[in-house]
């Protein structure tokens, strides 16, 4: 396994690979890897020829007063994971490597995607992750880019801009890989105290709890909506964000429920600002 921290040799090792005929998998990340992550890279394992692992904790996605100074950081143990999972390659490269002083060119994906939920929420952070990742497209290069649907959100925005930039990339959509009780694996759970982490359950509940009522029938958004805000405000930490169900692809809100509804979430349990998401009803329950 290689580690390139240089944009430069980063860019001239994947055209010749790419040149060699070999097919680049590649799964950007900020590191601190936990299973969702490896998850990632073992489809990407499967897929590519050549695998490859980005670690950047990006600053153009964090806002005034975020967690990028404290976001965890530990590359001996990235780099172990990785190599167990077959990573053939790890790009590490510097912050002021990727933006140096005289930095100019955001990419912005427009409209409800980013305005919504997590962009109304975190502003810019879409800029920084359209930014970040359509760069690192094109040092790598890759066939196929594989992201999780932890990041529901993030995932299309992402598609949306190398649809509307013609990147030539395959985007693969990984499902949410979750801790045994149903916490939603992040690299963030670490800043969680154990009486948080016990509070933190109610998100994944809360997904439970409206697929649940939805089986059952219930698909009036309003008052579904209302039975997950009571459950989570019942814990004293918890502080809802957003609590919204919307079309999958729109992202508009909808007044009842259906096979396109998606539950998306944002909540803070104590310091530390939670997301988790999932459809409501399969095909085969439909309201
Ligand atoms: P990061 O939070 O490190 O996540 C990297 C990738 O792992 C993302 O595609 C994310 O959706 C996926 N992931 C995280 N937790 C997951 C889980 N529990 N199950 C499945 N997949 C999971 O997302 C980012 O980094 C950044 O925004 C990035 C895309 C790297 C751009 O900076």
């Amino acid at each position: 396994m290689d580690i390139i921290t240089d944009i430069k040799a980063m860019q001239d090792r994947c055209f010749a690979e790419r040149a060699a005929g070999r097919t680049i998998a590649f799964v950007p990340t900020m590191g601190f890897l936990h299973e969702g992550h490896l998850s990632l890279l073992r489809e990407g394992r499967r897929r590519g020829d050549l695998l490859v692992l980005s670690i950047f904790v990006n600053p153009a996605q964090f806002g005034q007063g975020e967690d990028l100074d404290r976001y965890p950081r530990d590359f001996a143990r990235d780099e172990q994971l990785a190599r167990a999972c077959g990573v053939d390659l790890i790009f590490y490269p510097a912050a002021d490597a990727i933006y140096p002083d005289d930095y100019a060119t955001f990419v912005n994906v427009v409209g409800p995607l980013t305005t919504t939920l997590e962009g109304a929420s975190r502003p810019g952070h879409f800029r920084g992750v359209a930014t970040v990742v359509a760069k690192l497209l094109i040092i790598v290069q890759p066939q196929v880019a594989l992201f999780g649907r932890k990041d529901f959100q993030q995932l299309a925005v992402v598609r949306r801009m190398t649809t509307d930039l013609n990147l030539p990339v395959e985007i693969v959509g990984m499902p949410i890989v979750r801790e045994t009780d149903g916490l939603a694996m992040s690299s963030r759970n670490v800043y969680l105290s154990d009486a948080e982490r016990q509070q933190a359950l109610s998100l994944s509940q809360a997904l439970a709890r409206g697929r649940h009522l939805a089986a059952e029938g219930v698909c009036a958004v309003g008052e579904v909506l209302a039975a997950l805000r009571a459950m989570i405000e019942a814990q004293p930490a918890a502080r809802i964000d957003y609590l919204r169900i919307c079309h999958r692809s729109s992202f508009l809100e909808q007044e009842r429920i259906d096979v396109d509804s998606v539950l998306l979430l944002a909540v803070t349990v104590g310091k530390t600002r939670l997301i988790d998401n999932g459809s409501l009803l399969d095909e085969a329950e439909a309201c």
